[in-house]
């Protein structure tokens, strides 16, 4: 068997040929033991079944408490507060608390109130990229488009995107990776210095944004601590683009590698939900869930995962599991019944989904109709996916039309 070896699973190559490598283990080893590169041992679980129990499972926990983890060996104790005090590294009752301070920003219908904003700013992108006839898909469309977005809802300035994008990308790809953690230290600072001055100017003139509305709830002192509060806008401007990006980078890859089903949504965009949902399931924006440790020995075919080791969630190889989904490694995007856990599942189910998807279908519709000769800009073989094992994201897409 191929063995997914600490360094491939952190490396460009390794995402190349992840699915085969995944449909091997889902039939061969469906609970394998890794070492990661802090010496940690990880469990990859690669099963649909499995990941949604374990996804459920409140004996797998989001906070190690003082169970070794790379953060703890690099950063001080601000810098790992800045970047672990949020919502989706915090179990119950934190968690139900962090949670409930934003979640009512971000319900179906308040997003769906945001349609026309995001239909203006992906006419905007386009506008800008038309008489080029060419454009990178991942930097000049597919990473703006939430970028602009999170920042408007948060009432951060637009014009220092390529800042967050910067730090952000660095605390990504130092998950569980000591190196690369001790790399990310100066973005780690640069990024709260730069909250520090925000949160500053923004408390002596509130606005009707979300950070205002969290800085008046920090104020009262109750129900969220400063470094809760940090984290958690951390949190939003991290999870509000690194994700998006993805599913718009991947989706659109995807449909230039299935013309038949390009061809099919040009001519029925009606079906944008149903491939958005395929999209989704396909090159899932998220390979990876987030950590979770094990807080007593846990049991799965026949391994005993002991207490205190770390469970990793494939999502991606989930959803290509066969005993799931009918021909999993086809692209249709008219898929039913397609059930797929991109989001995750259980209490930290994806609270941005409905935004997610909203930004997706506008972006992707929009695209096909202003740009219906859309194709590769170069050899789909020489494009290649970030150096990162939580996310599935092109580095560049460039297309012409
Ligand atoms: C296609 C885009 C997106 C995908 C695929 C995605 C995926 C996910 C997944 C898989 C999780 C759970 C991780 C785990 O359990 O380890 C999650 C959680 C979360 N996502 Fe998203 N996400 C997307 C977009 C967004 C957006 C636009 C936002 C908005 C700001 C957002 C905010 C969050 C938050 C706050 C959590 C933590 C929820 C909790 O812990 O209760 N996501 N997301």
């Amino acid at each position: 068997m191929r063995v997914i070896q600490t360094l491939d699973f952190f490396s460009s190559e390794f995402k190349a040929e992840a699915y085969p490598v995944y449909a091997e283990l889902r039939a061969k080893d469906p609970v394998y033991r890794i070492t990661m590169p802090d010496g940690q041992t990880g469990w990859v679980i690669t099963r649909y079944q499995d990941a949604v129990s374990a996804l459920k499972d409140n004996r797998l926990v989001k906070n190690p408490r003082g169970l070794i983890s790379s953060e703890d060996m690099v950063l001080s104790t601000m810098e790992r507060d800045f970047i672990t005090r949020h919502m989706l590294s915090s179990d119950p009752p934190d968690h139900t608390r962090l949670r409930s301070l934003v979640h009512k920003a971000f319900t179906p219908r308040m997003i769906e109130g945001l349609r026309q904003r995001i239909e203006q700013i992906v006419h905007g992108l386009l506008d800008e990229a038309e008489q080029r006839k060419r454009m990178d898909l991942i930097d000049d469309f597919a990473f703006p488009l939430p970028i602009i977005v999170i920042c408007e809802m948060l009432g951060i300035p637009v014009q220092d995107r390529d800042r967050f994008r910067e730090w952000s990308n660095a605390v990504i790809r130092a998950t569980n990776h000591p190196e690369r953690m001790q790399e990310a230290v100066p973005s780690i600072r640069a990024f709260i210095d730069y909250l520090r001055d925000l949160f500053d100017k923004r408390r002596g003139r509130p606005g009707d944004d979300l950070i205002s509305a969290l800085l008046h709830v920090e104020s009262e002192g109750e129900q969220l601590t400063e470094n809760e509060l940090y984290s958690t806008v951390f949190l939003l401007i991290v999870a509000g683009h690194e994700t998006t990006v993805n599913l718009i980078g991947n989706g659109v890859l995807a449909l230039l590698e299935h013309p038949d089903q390009m061809d099919k949504l040009k001519n029925d965009p009606g079906l944008i939900r149903s491939t958005i949902e395929e999209m989704l399931r396909f090159y899932s924006p998220v390979e990876v869930a987030t950590n979770r440790w094990a807080a007593e020995e846990v049991e799965l075919h026949g391994k005993r995962i002991p207490k205190g080791d770390m469970v990793l969630v494939v999502l991606a190889s989930a959803n290509r599991d066969e005993n799931r989904f009918d021909e999993p490694d086809r692209f249709d995007i008219t898929r039913g019944a397609n059930r797929h856990i991109a989001f995750g599942m259980g209490i930290h189910y994806c609270l941005g989904a409905p935004l997610a998807r909203l930004e997706g279908e506008i972006a992707v519709n929009t695209l096909l109709q202003r740009m219906p000769d859309l194709r590769f800009g170069v050899d789909p073989k020489t494009l290649k996916w970030r150096p990162s094992y939580l996310m599935r994201g092109l580095i560049h897409l460039p297309v012409t039309w």
